[in-house]
């Protein structure tokens, strides 16, 4: 539960372990996020963050423990989640406009083909709008840049105007600035909306001026807090099982010692 309110907690998780395959992914995951918060899952390849979102979507059952989503056991096509996952480019010559991408949101699966066309587009036009892509919504997707496809896939995740939003990482192949306009672009939804975010990411430092706490995963283990309180030496040595050294220096954190 929320504890200012009688509202439940946007996400709940209570004693969970993920298993895949006969491997234990996750041990035991406890923590919650509240409305409008901004959450930014960190940890290396195989940790489990793609993994979480799909326990959240429904898509993966937890092997024990509890998980809620706005008090409610997940279920697929919950539209109170956006989704954008975790993506590779498109080809060169693909050829569907961008605002193509973005309606897929709406005709590819939750509400079906019956909606009304104007009210449709509308939306469409705000959600693009909303993420700076109108001066592109015409182009051939495949023309597009990293940065430019990335808007596309939050524009789409924003349509059914989720409580929740779940971004898997959105700034892979981006260089530091144009990931740091994805980071302000999610800020902005974020507090606008007061939608909570969890965004994957393998770089913490251009989200260091945005995000409210870290979830760090490692090892089958998790923590969760500030970026001050989590990225410290004795709290990933003690997750990753080994030394590891964090070192801080012009306003970033570096991690040393261990693959992140
Ligand atoms: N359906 C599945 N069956 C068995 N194992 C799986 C399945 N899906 C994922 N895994 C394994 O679970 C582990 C966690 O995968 P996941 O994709 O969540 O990692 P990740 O933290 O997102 O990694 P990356 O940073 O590479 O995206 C990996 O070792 C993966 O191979
Ligand atoms: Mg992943």
């Amino acid at each position: 539960m929320n504890s200012e309110s009688n509202e439940p907690s946007v996400v709940a998780l209570e004693h969970v372990q993920v298993r895949l395959g006969g491997r234990i992914i996750q041990e035991d995951m406890n923590f919650s996020v509240q409305d409008g918060e901004f959450i930014a899952i960190l940890g290396p390849n195989g940790a489990g963050k793609s993994t979480l979102l799909k326990l959240l979507l429904g898509l993966v059952k937890p092997h024990a423990g509890s998980v809620r989503v706005l008090g409610r056991a997940p279920s697929k096509g919950n539209k109170d989640i956006g989704y954008a996952p975790q993506f590779r480019m498109v080809e060169a010559d693909f050829a569907l406009r961008a605002r193509d991408i973005v309606r897929f949101g709406l005709d590819g699966n939750k509400w079906g083909p019956g909606w009304p066309n104007r009210k449709r587009d509308e939306l469409i036009e705000q959600v693009l709008q909303e993420v700076n892509a109108l001066s592109f919504a015409d182009a051939p997707v495949g023309q597009l840049s990293g940065g430019e496809q990335q808007r596309l896939l939050i524009a789409q995740a924003l349509l059914t105007g989720p409580r929740l939003l779940l971004l898997d990482e959105p700034l892979a192949n981006l260089d530091i600035a144009h990931g740091q306009e994805i980071v302000a672009l999610v800020k902005t939804v974020c507090r606008s909306r007061n939608v909570a975010v969890m965004l994957v990411t393998h770089d913490v430092n251009p989200l260091l001026p945005a995000v409210d706490r870290v979830l760090y995963m490692a090892n089958g283990q998790c923590a969760i807090g500030t970026p001050q309180e989590v990225i410290t030496s004795q709290i990933l040595s003690n997750l990753y099982g080994s030394q590891v050294e964090v070192v801080k220096a012009l306003g970033s954190m570096f991690v040393v010692g261990v693959q992140i």
